[in-house]
């Protein structure tokens, strides 16, 4: 496919067909994703195949509680997950909220579960020290993660990046073996979309782009 066409319409897959994603494939797709950009080339990526029934019913029961509070975020008006405006949705709301099935049914129903960790014994952290949430170690192993997509795409396969299991990450890590400087970075379905997009929704470039400061004019060609 030509690279535009594929940046302007790889979206998030969470319905698929029942064909398979072979191994042959799914090498081929990590084989172009290897080239993802990481901090020192450090390349601190790590997967985990996952296609044991089992295993991905533990990773959607790992999922739903984190869904469950992203339901309950999203009925009350409010940014789920923020770590700046934090929820104003009690506990008690959260626990009886049900897990909205399209966040949890796609990793049993897709063809491969990718599990994406990265090796934090190698992953720069420059924002480590600010009182803030940290964004920069996530940039060493989200653009391989969406390489993974972008691969797939090319390949008629789609997927989503999850991210509600790692809120469960000890978890997951032992249900995985994954070792203690290792994070969980994403939980990604993979197979044939029921229906490939072709509009995604997006902000236009003046909306988010400013000349020279802040506070600058829309960016405008
Ligand atoms: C860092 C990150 C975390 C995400 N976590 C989840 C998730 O846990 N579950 C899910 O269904 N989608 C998740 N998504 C997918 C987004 O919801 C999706 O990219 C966005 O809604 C745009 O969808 P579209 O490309 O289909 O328009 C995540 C995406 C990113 C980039």
């Amino acid at each position: 496919m030509e690279l535009f066409q594929v940046l302007g319409s790889t979206f998030a897959a969470r319905e698929f067909t029942n064909d398979p994603l072979p191994d042959t494939t799914l090498y081929k797709i990590l084989e172009r994703a290897r080239f993802a950009p990481s901090g020192g080339n450090r390349q601190g990526w790590r997967v985990i195949v996952v296609r044991e029934q089992a295993t991905r019913q533990a990773l959607a029961d790992l999922t739903a509680p984190a869904a469950k509070r992203y339901a309950a975020q999203q009925a009350a008006g409010e940014n789920p997950w923020n770590a700046v405006v934090r929820t104003s949705v009690d506990a008690a709301t959260i626990e009886r909220t049900p897990a909205p099935s399209r966040l949890t049914e796609p990793i049993l129903r897709a063809a491969v579960v990718l599990v994406v960790c990265v090796d934090l014994k190698v992953v720069a952290a420059t924002d480590q020290y600010l009182e803030r949430v940290g964004v920069v170690p996530g940039a060493s192993i989200y653009p391989f993660a969406w390489n993974i997509l972008l691969a797939a795409r090319h390949e008629g396969f789609g997927g989503t990046i999850t991210t509600l299991a790692v809120a469960q990450e000890p978890k997951v890590k032992a249900l995985l073996g994954i070792p203690d400087h290792v994070a969980v970075c994403a939980v990604m379905p993979l197979g044939r979309p029921v229906k490939q997009l072709t509009k995604l929704r997006r902000k236009e470039v003046p909306e988010f782009t400013m000349v020279e400061r802040w506070q600058g004019r829309p960016f405008q060609a």
